[in-house]
């Protein structure tokens, strides 16, 4: 099975469509839809979890990795759904949530009875001699990483929420089981299988301080030995499905790293997720800030990435969307004044590259970000808690408010927005996250009137039919342009070059001799096509070109 000509959708079940008006979105809301992501010709769908779940942490702290939460249906419906898009082509990749469990999660609750194996599941750790804390490490969602483990004196150790507990790899029991979840949702015929935060599986058996300068996830994400685990993990599930697609979340990777997890030789996955291009409006390197974004770092780590990544052997997940992250439209687009057209160079900067294009719900029509007026309006752990933070740490009620209206996860997790009525077409009841602009943006009028899915489309479809946007080499290109972000794919002779203009301004950008003595056509523009192909290109606002060179 080939995967580099693959297209994969990401659905968020909890707001794609409700089909049994409770605010909430479901397995059947998303049979409903399979025609919708037909038309888009995409090849796989990435499911975030709807597995049993308290939904602290919406489905990432999972109570039971055999059910369906009833929120979003039953084992039944997921059946159906399964079978209806194995009639429409389409593969289902589900997320393996394995470094935690929610403390609902049988194995925490036997743990906290007493059962001994079960304490060995997960991290339990005395206090210091002091009565601190067994180590200074931060949980990812604020506060310390520590918890009371019932009334035993002893801690666990939680990473995210205090309701995720971490699992202990170490111990071959824990493994074991989580293969054995891998392997009960293969036999229902699912052959794509996302994995949660990955990397931070890799913890030593003696967990220690870190020291004061150093951030404590240093000592804990991707270290060796996750390397051994996916080996192993590879072997006693998936790895034996030739049709196998598999993608780890990697929280702080390198370009060394993630060639191992994804050289083919190795046998772990078939490709990675990696953040880095999306910190680029970090102020400081600190997510809870508000900044512009830098566009020539955003380049060099494009750049370096898809070079990295080529040399090694090593393939890339594309993504400027998920359910973590706010929408790319608000951040590198312009959703005011060039809704369409910056949503379509976007698309087409990641769509070109090598490696595997992920699309996540809403991109295709050119969704943005909610307009909310209170933290009243958001749902999201991380952010309620950051809003404290920053609060504490001094910024005013508006300052915290703007920070988190820009950083907030709820930002990608708004319905889809299918029509322009009260609800959005998404829900007969309130939804639990209101969408703000469904008047302009909505599946029904892009259909009709718009040009973002049509582009996505065409997209998708030059991916299945040249292969030099599969299996091109990348070089890049006119790497100092303060406003062109441009590369060069290689294929048997042939050249594609793109050139995005990331601002909403025109430029013009001359080609070298070498390319621009070559005769070629457009394969792809986001505005009219020229006819020409010359020394020097004109792009307008938000302008992407793609020339095809012989
Ligand atoms: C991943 C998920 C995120 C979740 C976290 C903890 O980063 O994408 O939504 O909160 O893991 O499971």
């Amino acid at each position: 099975m080939t995967f580099q000509d693959k297209v994969i959708y990401q659905i968020y079940p909890k707001s794609f469509y409700d089909s049994d008006g409770d605010g909430i979105g479901d397995l059947r809301g998303i049979i409903a839809k399979i025609s919708y992501l037909k038309k888009l010709n995409i090849d796989m769908i990435w499911f975030n979890p709807f597995f049993v779940s308290p939904q602290n942490d919406n489905g990432y702290d999972i109570a039971d990795y055999y059910k369906v939460d009833p929120t979003f249906g039953t084992m039944a419906d997921f059946e159906e759904l399964a079978a209806k898009l194995k009639e429409a082509h389409i593969g289902i990749m589900l997320d393996m949530v394995l470094n935690h469990t929610s403390t609902d999660h049988e194995w925490f609750q036997k743990a906290l009875a007493g059962d001994k194996k079960y304490q060995a599941f997960y991290y339990l750790r005395d206090p210091k001699p002091n009565g601190d804390l067994p180590t200074n490490w931060e949980s990812k969602f604020g506060g310390p990483a520590w918890g009371k483990f019932g009334n035993t004196g002893k801690y666990y150790l939680h990473l995210y929420d205090p309701t995720q507990a971490d699992l202990d790899w170490h111990n071959p029991e824990v493994r074991q089981e989580l293969y054995k979840v891998i392997n009960f949702w293969r036999a229902k015929g699912v052959h794509g299988f996302r994995f949660d935060v990955i990397n931070v599986t890799g913890k030593e058996t003696k967990l220690v301080d870190a020291p004061t300068d150093v951030a404590s996830k240093t000592l804990y994400t991707d270290t060796p030995v996750v390397q051994d685990y996916l080996k192993e993990m590879n072997t006693a599930s998936f790895g034996q499905d030739p049709d196998a697609i598999t993608v780890g979340e990697m929280s702080s990777t390198s370009i060394a790293n993630s060639v191992q997890y994804t050289l083919p030789a190795n046998h772990e996955l078939t490709m990675v997720f990696t953040f880095h291009h999306l910190k680029v409006d970090y102020a400081n390197g600190e997510k809870w800030t508000k900044a512009p974004f830098d566009f020539m770092k955003l380049k060099q780590i494009l750049n370096d990435w898809q070079i990295g990544m080529a040399k090694g052997g090593g393939w890339n997940a594309l993504f400027w969307n998920n359910h973590d992250q706010p929408r790319a439209l608000n951040r590198f687009g312009d959703p005011v004044h060039y809704r369409a057209k910056s949503a379509e160079m976007l698309a087409t900067t990641m769509h070109l590259l090598r490696g595997t294009p992920y699309i996540y719900m809403g991109e295709e029509i050119g969704m943005s970000d909610p307009d909310y007026t209170s933290m009243a309006d958001y749902v999201d752990i991380e952010c309620k808690n950051a809003y404290k933070e920053l609060l504490a740490a001094g910024k005013s009620a508006t300052e915290a408010f703007e920070i988190v209206k820009t950083k907030s996860r709820d930002n990608s997790r708004t319905p889809m927005q299918w029509d322009n009525s009260e609800y959005a077409g998404f829900s007969t009841h309130k939804p639990w996250l209101m969408p703000t602009n469904q008047a302009e943006v909505n599946v029904k009028d892009e259909l009709v009137t718009g040009e973002i899915f049509a582009y996505y489309q065409k997209l998708i479809k030059l991916r299945k039919t040249q292969p030099i946007i599969s299996l091109g080499d990348f070089k890049p290109l006119l790497e100092n342009d303060p406003q062109v972000f441009a590369y060069l794919r290689d294929y048997k002779g042939q050249t594609l070059v793109v050139l995005n203009n990331f601002y909403g301004k025109s430029t013009t950008v001359q080609l070298p001799d070498s390319l621009a003595n070559r005769s070629g056509k457009i394969l792809i523009s986001n505005y009219p096509e020229q006819t020409t192909v010359g020394p020097k290109i004109e792009l307008k606002p938000y302008q992407s070109t793609a020339l095809l060179l012989n």
